[in-house]
């Protein structure tokens, strides 16, 4: 064992004090007091040594990244993950600066840690925050066992367009849905208090509206009325704070105009004067730098002083503010007081975290006798039964019986490279294949497996030996999709379609006549028009991660029953997109939404999506009758109650995800054709039925009228409450003020 390694072993982790807020500030100040400028914007520094941009440091003698560590001019730590290097860092700070003060460490901890849970707009789909919540935990937990502070995430960007590789990062694109995964997300990573052993900070991320990049081209513009980002965008970055979120993240692109990272609308107005907002901001991976290519700071000495006049108080990787901060204030063109004021909240966020009582707090031996626990894996498996969505299934056929003799074919077959974009340190020998999970729950004998092909290249010299292995079958189970690496990050695309030859396959087969089951994998919604009209059974998977196999299996065979609902529209092309539910109704709405001459429609496909927002599959049959209201006229604050009664008209144990929309017959400004705006997710026996309660008040009904101010108004409403957003069980109400 190396000397670090008994250090390491070596370190305790005794009971934290729990200092509130004002303790921590005013420890802060304290400190803050004792510190030379130099050490006062070194807090604002967020250092990735993996790209230690410090070239160009004029007073720099050495580029050797600890020299700044031991000068205090480092406040964090970006993506490291070792937890050696990490103590190495951490004791450079605490030991070899001149105050000691400790480092943060922050890493992209998105949907999985070292158990890899399905991406986060599956996980969406469960439509059930509780379950978000448990998820969040469990990355906490592993996370504060492997040396990290802050995780980067949720991503609450809201979302509209598929050919942006990042919506699988997402929570998708309803307003309402955001807000309570964004929520979830955040009580899930910080708990009850930051210090807690097992416990992350969260920071939400990317404000604001990066989500709506033109085109859904990764990095491109953005451009929108304040009324829209106050409406659809805003709201779910609002509820990641409202709901305590350590710190949030500036966005790459423009909001009017102007770089996130130095806008003051977004850092100072909304965020400081509108919501009071107390937590830190932290710029995107070098967004500071990237004001240069904006062409809004004609160099970095510019960029530090837009950035810091604008309210972006740490700055990842760019090295904007360690060059430039004290020259600023020398030359009097920035007040000592915002630095001030940016430094204090790294200090107190450092104190609420615990670091300065234990630095070492989340450094631990043998990190990995804490993840992929048989917990976490069941947690993971839970998520993914929940996170797949049941497209379509004709006849019945899923689910499959014991003795079915299944050919699984497609390159998704036996891959293990199914734990999605912004895995973590979520390995891919951590996930079960599909074949393996096929195996596992119907027996070697009866599962044939061939590649068929590649997922993306036009090789089909493998058809004809897929089409051998499927004659002998009773079904063909396709393991289609995108490769996990073609989402995420910079991972844009203009087409929608399953990559490849594997369509070319899925007809070639289609010819045997068998029952044909297609598992999709992406993360993304994609084409799937073919497959609705030839298949007989559709299952969308995402990626799911460590548990991938199992749960699949579980849904095919029955042992778990589908319950999951989009969280994204899907549409029939890419020549429709932008397509979601809640859009606007225009002046010349075509009443089928197919084509009539002069209403806004195309020629060639209707206007509403494949799969709508809301939609998902069981195999139990909900129905929804006898919706009544508590009054036909609601004022104030009075609640209007609805009650429902809902069916499971089948022989099998199931749960739906009730969703309530309202429409609005008039308003001083254009609103959706529908808005969601409550959910609930119930389990019915087989034949069972359940009446279900629901309260909408004002602040449901509210929405920026003409003078964007966020009220309701005195007008007609229409309740659709239904398993979803095309819902029909309705009724009528009023609301006067
Ligand atoms: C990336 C992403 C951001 C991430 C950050 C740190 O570029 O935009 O979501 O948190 O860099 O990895």
């Amino acid at each position: 064992m190396s000397n670090i390694e008994k250090e390491i072993a070596e370190l305790a982790h005794p009971e934290l004090p729990n200092h509130n807020d004002e303790e921590c500030l005013a420890l802060a100040e304290k400190l803050m007091s004792q510190m030379t400028l130099k050490e006062k914007f070194g807090q604002l520094f967020q250092l990735a040594p993996s790209n230690a941009n410090i070239e160009g440091l004029q007073w720099q003698e050495t580029n050797d990244f600890n020299d700044l560590i031991k000068q205090g001019l480092v406040g964090s730590i970006l993506s490291v993950a070792d937890i050696k290097e990490i103590y190495q860092l951490q004791k450079t700070a605490v030991t070899q600066s001149r105050l000691g003060i400790p480092l943060f460490f922050g890493y992209d901890i998105i949907h999985g840690c070292h158990t890899g849970f399905p991406i986060n707009l599956a996980m969406a789909c469960s439509f059930e925050p509780k379950l978000i919540e448990r998820v969040a935990q469990v990355m906490a937990f592993e996370a504060s066992h492997n040396g990290i502070t802050m995780t980067f995430s949720p991503m609450v960007d809201l979302v509209r367009d598929p050919r942006w590789g990042r919506v699988m990062e997402s929570n998708g694109e309803d307003p309402y849905l955001n807000k309570l995964m964004g929520q979830a997300y955040v009580k899930g990573f910080q708990q009850d208090s930051l210090s807690s052993y097992n416990s992350i900070a969260s920071c939400c991320k990317h404000f604001a509206a990066y989500g709506m990049v033109e085109a859904g081209r990764e990095y491109n513009t953005v451009d929108m009325s304040e009324r829209e980002l106050r409406q659809y965008h805003l709201p779910g970055y609002k509820a990641c704070l409202d709901a305590g979120a350590s710190s949030i993240m500036t966005s790459f692109n423009i909001y009017n105009g102007v770089p996130a990272t130095a806008n003051k609308f977004l850092l100072r107005d909304i965020l400081r004067n509108e919501w009071g907002y107390s937590g830190f901001t932290i710029s995107d991976y070098t967004s500071s730098y990237e004001m240069l290519d904006h062409k809004t700071s004609a160099n970095e000495r510019e960029v530090a002083k837009q950035s810091i006049l604008a309210g972006l108080d740490h700055e990842m990787v760019s090295t904007t503010y360690i060059k430039y901060l004290e020259e600023l204030i020398t030359a009097n063109e920035v007040n000592e007081a915002l630095i001030n004021e940016a430094c204090l909240r790294m200090l107190t966020f450092k104190y609420k975290s615990g670091l300065f009582d234990n630095p070492y707090k989340n450094i631990y031996a043998n990190v990995d006798q804490y993840y992929l626990t048989n917990n976490s894996r069941q947690l993971a498996k839970e998520a993914a039964i929940k996170s797949i969505v049941l497209l379509k299934n004709d006849n019945q056929t899923l689910p499959l019986k014991p003795t079915t003799k299944i050919a699984l074919v497609g390159p998704l077959g036996k891959t293990n490279e199914l734990v999605g974009a912004w895995g973590g340190l979520v390995k891919n020998e951590s996930c079960v294949t599909v074949y393996e999970g096929l195996v596992n729950q119907f027996g070697q004998a009866n599962v044939q497996f061939a590649e068929g092909c590649n997922i993306n290249d036009n090789d089909s010299s493998l058809f004809e030996q897929a089409y051998e292995v499927a004659k002998n079958s009773d079904v063909i189970v396709l393991a289609i999709g995108e490769s996990q690496t073609m989402s995420g990050e910079a991972k844009s695309r203009a087409y929608l379609n399953i990559p490849g030859v594997q369509n070319e396959l899925a007809r070639k087969l289609k010819s045997l006549g068998k029952p044909i089951i297609a598992i999709v994998f992406a993360g993304r919604p994609l084409e799937l028009e073919w497959y609705q009209n030839n298949v007989d059974a559709i299952l969308f998977a995402w990626f799911l991660g460590s548990e991938t196999g199992d749960s699949i299996a579980d849904i095919v065979s029955g042992k778990a029953n589908p319950s999951a609902k989009l969280a994204m529209s899907f549409p029939y092309t890419v020549g429709q997109v932008p397509v979601y539910y809640n859009q606007y109704k225009t002046g010349r709405p075509s009443a089928t939404g197919k084509y009539s001459e002069f209403r806004s429609c195309y020629i060639d496909v209707p206007n509403y999506p494949l799969y709508s927002f809301g939609y998902g599959l069981s195999y139990s049959k909900f129905e929804y009758s006898n919706l009544q209201l508590s009054k036909k006229q609601i004022s104030g604050k009075e609640k209007l109650v609805a009650k429902v009664t809902l069916t499971n008209t089948s022989s099998i144990d199931g749960v739906e995800v009730a969703q309530l929309y309202i429409e609005c017959k008039s308003f001083s400004v254009v609103r959706p054709v529908r808005e969601l705006k409550a959910i609930q997710k119930i389990s019915l026996k087989a034949h069972e039925s359940k009446e279900l309660t629901f309260e909408i008040g004002a602040n449901d009904l509210a929405y920026y009228n003409i003078d964007m101010e966020f009220t309701p108004e005195d007008t007609d409403y229409i309740i659709y409450i239904g398993g979803c957003s095309n819902a029909n069980i309705s009724d009528n109400f009023s609301y006067n003020s």
